[in-house]
């Protein structure tokens, strides 16, 4: 099995970006980053990737090394892009935030099988935005809980959503960018 990777694996990598988040995000966001993390941190211990044949070892492409990532790290590492360069006078980019550390949660398996059908991306980013919804429930405006979830909802699709999709999707394709270049820096080690 590969080693797994510590970008946020420690308690003191999620510490870390709970203190972050409690900086820059307004009290309801940081309310409901902090609902995601506490099912993340409960549920999340799991490859950040799904894996078609996990027993097989086979970890040559880049998408499945990536699956000794786990969910937490990967939701934190797409996070992390965001709150690098957050405006906190900005809503989008608080919601953004909030947008990234849930986009994947859909990937927990108590939440992915409340979606009808076989495993697919799109699968999972609806199993995301189903439970973000539940978990935002009417502490934000309609309109922006429309646009976050929208966002988490489309999020492997390649049609424009607005500004919250734009900023997910570039956060999610960086993040992974770094986690396999981190990999492949280990493994050369
Ligand atoms: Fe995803």
């Amino acid at each position: 099995m590969p080693t797994q990777i510590n970008i946020c694996q420690t308690s003191a990598g999620v510490d870390e970006f709970i203190r972050r988040c409690a900086c820059v995000l307004n009290t309801t966001i940081f309310a409901i980053v902090q609902d995601v993390m506490e099912m993340l941190l409960s549920e999340g211990h799991i490859p950040s990737v799904h894996q078609l044949y996990p027993s097989s070892g086979k970890l040559s492409s880049p998408y499945s090394r990536l699956a000794s990532v786990n969910l937490i790290a990967h939701s934190i590492n797409a996070s992390a892009i965001i709150l690098e360069n957050i405006d906190r006078r900005m809503p989008l980019d608080q919601l953004s935030v909030l947008a990234c550390v849930s986009h994947d949660i859909g990937k927990i398996p108590r939440l992915l099988k409340m979606v009808d059908g076989a495993y697919s991306r799109v699968k999972h980013a609806r199993a995301s935005a189903n439970a973000l919804q539940d978990l935002i429930g009417g502490r934000i405006p309609p309109r922006q809980s429309e646009l976050i979830i929208d966002a988490v909802r489309h999020h492997h699709e390649y049609r424009n959503f607005g500004p919250i999709w734009e900023n997910l999707v570039k956060a999610d394709q960086l993040a992974r960018e770094k986690e396999e270049f981190l990999l492949m820096s280990t493994r050369r080690q």
